[in-house]
């Protein structure tokens, strides 16, 4: 999609609910390009942004009452707009308490949980008020579907409630499209596209729920499905190419698939105007440095300029225990080989006047503060790649910035980064320095580079690494006595962590199977000299963090 077109576009309003991100999420994976602004966003200022054909709007859930002395409102200009607008929870007890409706305040009764729907097609008047529900077969005593007939069929729908308040009288205009034994107003319509659920459709416990987001799109908002990979990427390179015209960029490579997809899109745009940047500070894992080499220059063609700054980061890292020490190392020295880099390519090629990174659209919403009156977007100050300076005068490119982390994904595969990538699990920036509890130095990083390639390999033969969040071995401070052979040992404990994680904010361990475990464990004991005894923490976060240090 060139950057002149507009394009189709769902205002999600974010009344607070823990779901609104969601929500946001499930219109993209519909592939309708979606935004997650302010509550109190104006039609106003939406209609200033160029770039937005919106289709329709949706309202989250939120945790206040219409009746809340702070209560956020929506603008009335959105609900007269006469767009199609989808109340979710508090969105659609706003649709009702501001469109001349009343709700019914519960201070202490909350429904929270599973519960069942009845489509009440035998009271409305009109079809279209019943598209939300089109198409949609579930109950087994269901005998005439409503996607055939809006007959007096009831439709019995399992969703997924959590409320206090409920709507008791309708605006004008309006009909109870479903309820529940005991909400009688579960869903609201009216024939011009606003529709009010009381329950959460965007969730996995609402099994029907993507078909009822898809029929707001399609069939109310009449949206088509053009958020595609392709498209992203046609419209980002566009945007890319504007923003830079014919200057230099440099793009920090960490190894992990946000930089890397962010530099691929550089690259499809502005070609040998970028220069890649990958620094070796000596804490990576086994095979990393060349793994990162061959995917970009040889696979991808994209020249990368490699700095091999193991040397000065271990010297600066000698003795050094406190984990925090290790990061702030860490991070001060990735800025300073950075700098000098850049400063050296200035030298050979001319100035160079863009970073690209690779800030995630999560990242950007969090920047977003619920109280701004403002969809403009205030950027936190945050650093991808171990740490960039923030007065190092290079202006943002920042490709990613609308897209979720599944979207960056297949974008990746769309450019051709190979699977094995994009599907890594993430690895600290500060590296293997936070997985040596204590001091580190040459001998216990290989040690750890060891236990931990067979640690993956291991994983990835059982063919389960996708399923994990991350799987990595730690050096323990610990020596323990073994015996091989005849001989007695005292040598290094190495720990192993698998966790499964959504959002790495929580975890739980990994439950490995047995013969996974006692295959690495042989292998850890056999293959890797210093290391006699291999622990699995069973631990989840919280307590713990997924790193040991
Ligand atoms: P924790 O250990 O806090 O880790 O449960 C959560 C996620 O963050 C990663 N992590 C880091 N990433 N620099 C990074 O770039 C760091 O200092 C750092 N510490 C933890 C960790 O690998 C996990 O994915």
């Amino acid at each position: 999609m060139p950057t002149s077109e507009r394009r189709q576009t769902i205002i999600v309003l974010d009344f607070g609910s823990q779901y609104s991100r969601l929500i946001t999420r499930r219109v993209r994976e519909c592939r309708v390009y979606s935004e997650l602004v302010p509550a109190t966003t104006t039609l106003a200022q939406l209609q200033q942004n160029p770039h937005l054909d919106i289709k329709g709007f949706i309202l989250s859930g939120g945790p206040s009452s219409v009746y809340d002395q702070q209560a956020p409102l929506c603008d009335l200009a959105i609900l007269r707009s006469g767009l199609p607008i989808l109340g979710i929870c508090y969105g659609m007890h706003l649709l009702a308490h501001q469109l001349g409706g009343h709700v019914a305040h519960s201070s202490d009764q909350r429904e929270y949980g599973p519960a069942t729907i009845e489509v009440l097609s035998n009271t409305v008047q009109d079809p279209r008020i019943l598209h939300i529900f089109e198409g949609i077969h579930i109950t087994p005593t269901q005998t005439d579907p409503l996607a055939d007939s809006v007959a007096s069929t009831l439709l019995r729908l399992p969703v997924w409630m959590s409320h206090g308040d409920s709507v008791d009288a309708l605006p004008a205009g309006f009909d109870v499209i479903s309820s529940t034994e005991s909400t009688p107003v579960a869903a609201i319509a009216n024939p011009r596209g606003l529709v009010g659920l009381q329950f959460h459709p965007e969730v996995t416990h609402t099994p029907q729920g993507t078909q009822i987001i898809r029929n707001f799109l399609y069939r109310i908002c009449n949206c088509e499905p053009s958020w595609t990979p392709s498209s992203v990427i046609e419209e980002t390179t566009a945007q890319i190419s504007k923003q830079v015209g014919d200057q230099r960029v440099i793009c920090g490579l960490s190894g992990g698939v946000d930089s890397a997809v962010a530099a691929l899109l550089v690259h499809e745009a502005i070609g040998s105007q970028l220069t890649c940047v990958f620094v070796d500070t000596g804490c990576l894992r086994a095979g990393e440095r060349e793994q990162v080499i061959d995917t970009f220059t040889v696979h991808l063609r994209i020249p990368l300029v490699v700095i091999d700054a193991r040397a000065r980061f271990l010297a600066r890292l000698a003795n050094v225990v406190d984990p925090e020490q290790k990061r702030k190392i860490i991070g001060e020295e990735f800025i300073r080989v950075f700098e000098e880099t850049a400063q050296h390519l200035e030298e050979q090629g001319g100035p160079i006047t863009f970073l690209a990174q690779g800030t995630l659209y999560p990242d950007v919403i969090e920047s977003t503060s619920h109280d701004t009156a403002s969809t403009a977007t205030r950027i936190k100050t945050h650093h991808n790649v171990g740490g960039l300076p923030e007065d190092m005068s290079l202006k943002l490119v920042e490709p990613l910035r609308m897209l979720f982390k599944d979207e960056v994904r297949e974008i990746g595969l769309a450019l051709g980064l190979p699977e094995e990538w994009v599907w890594r699990h993430p690895f600290p920036g500060p590296g293997l320095a936070i997985r040596i509890i204590g001091a580190i130095d040459e001998e216990r990083l290989s040690t750890l580079r060891a236990a931990d390639a067979i640690v993956i390999e291991e994983i990835r033969r059982a063919g389960i690494y996708r399923e994990l969040g991350q799987a990595f071995a730690v050096l323990t401070p610990l020596q323990s006595v073994g015996v091989m052979g005849d001989y007695r040992t005292y040598a290094n404990v190495v720990a192993v962590r698998a966790v499964t994680t959504g959002d790495f904010m929580t975890a739980d361990w990994a439950r490995l199977s047995p013969d996974i475990l006692a295959r690495i464990s042989n292998r850890i004991v056999n293959e890797v000299p210093g290391v006699n005894r291999v622990v699995y923490d069973i631990t989840s976060k919280p307590p713990a963090t997924i790193e040991w240090e």
